[in-house]
C-alpha cells in the first residue's frame, strides 16, 4: 500500500479512505410494524477515526478504525438509530470486519474479503456479512430481541468514491407476524472534514 494510506506510522490500507467526518441527508430507512411497514427519511452523522492497529494470537495483525453513526429523522429532527463500532483491516489477506452495536441490545461480527482496485483511486467497496447462528461472523442479541425482534442476518455494502460514500444494509427480522423482514437503510454521504 502506498504512503497515503499510512496515518501516525500505522498502515490502514483501504480504511484510510473512511477516516474523517461524513454527512448525507438522503437516507431511507424501511422499518417494520405490527400492520405493515414504515419508511423514513433521515439524514445522519459518521465520523470514523484511525485508532490504531491490534495483535491476535502473535499472528493476525489488524488496523483498526472506530467510528459514531448518528441517525435523526427528517420528520422530527430527532435521533432515532445510534450505533458505535470499529472497521478492521488484516493486510495478510485483505480480510474485512465490521463489528458494532446498536442500542436495542444486538451485536454484530460482520466479515468479508476486500477486492482492491484495478487501478489506483478507484472506488473502494467494502462488502460484510454475519448470520445469526454462524460459528465465526454472526449477531448476539439480548433475550428480548432474540424472542421477539431477531436479527437473522446482516449484510452490508460500503463503497467510496473520493469525498462521497454510499451504503446500503439489509438487517433481517423475524418480527410480529413477519419472517425474514428486510429492514433496509440506504444513504450517500459526504466528507465535510
Ligand atoms: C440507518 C440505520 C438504521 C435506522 C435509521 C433504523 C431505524 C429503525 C426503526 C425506525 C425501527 C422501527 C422501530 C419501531 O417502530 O419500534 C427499527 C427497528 C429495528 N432495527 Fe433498525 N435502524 C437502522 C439500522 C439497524 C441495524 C444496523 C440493526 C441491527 C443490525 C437494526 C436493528 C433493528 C431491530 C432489531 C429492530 C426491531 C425492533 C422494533 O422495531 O421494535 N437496525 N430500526
Amino acid at each position: 500500500m502506498s504512503d497515503h494510506t499510512t496515518i501516525g506510522g500505522i498502515d490502514y490500507g483501504p480504511l484510510a479512505a473512511l477516516v474523517g467526518t461524513w454527512k448525507g441527508d438522503k437516507g431511507v430507512d424501511r422499518a417494520p410494524e405490527p400492520d405493515g411497514e414504515e419508511r423514513n427519511p433521515y439524514y445522519e452523522t459518521i465520523s470514523f477515526e484511525a485508532a490504531g492497529d491490534v495483535t491476535n494470537a502473535e499472528r493476525q495483525t489488524l488496523s483498526v478504525v472506530r467510528y459514531h453513526q448518528v441517525v435523526s429523522r427528517k420528520s422530527n429532527n430527532k435521533v432515532f438509530h445510534d450505533q458505535v463500532g470499529y472497521w478492521l483491516w488484516d493486510p495478510a489477506d485483505n480480510t474485512i470486519i465490521e463489528t458494532f452495536t446498536i442500542p436495542r441490545g444486538v451485536a454484530v461480527v460482520a466479515g468479508g474479503k476486500l477486492a482492491p482496485p484495478a487501478n489506483p483511486g478507484e472506488q473502494l467497496v467494502f462488502e460484510v456479512a454475519a448470520e445469526a447462528g454462524a460459528p465465526d461472523c454472526g449477531i448476539v442479541q439480548a433475550p428480548f430481541m432474540f424472542q421477539q425482534a431477531k436479527t437473522t442476518a446482516f449484510t452490508h455494502t460500503l463503497t467510496v468514491r473520493g469525498d462521497e460514500m454510499e451504503y446500503s444494509e439489509s438487517t433481517i427480522l423475524d418480527i410480529y407476524d413477519k419472517t425474514a423482514y428486510d429492514h433496509k437503510d440506504v444513504n450517500t454521504l459526504q466528507r465535510v472534514g
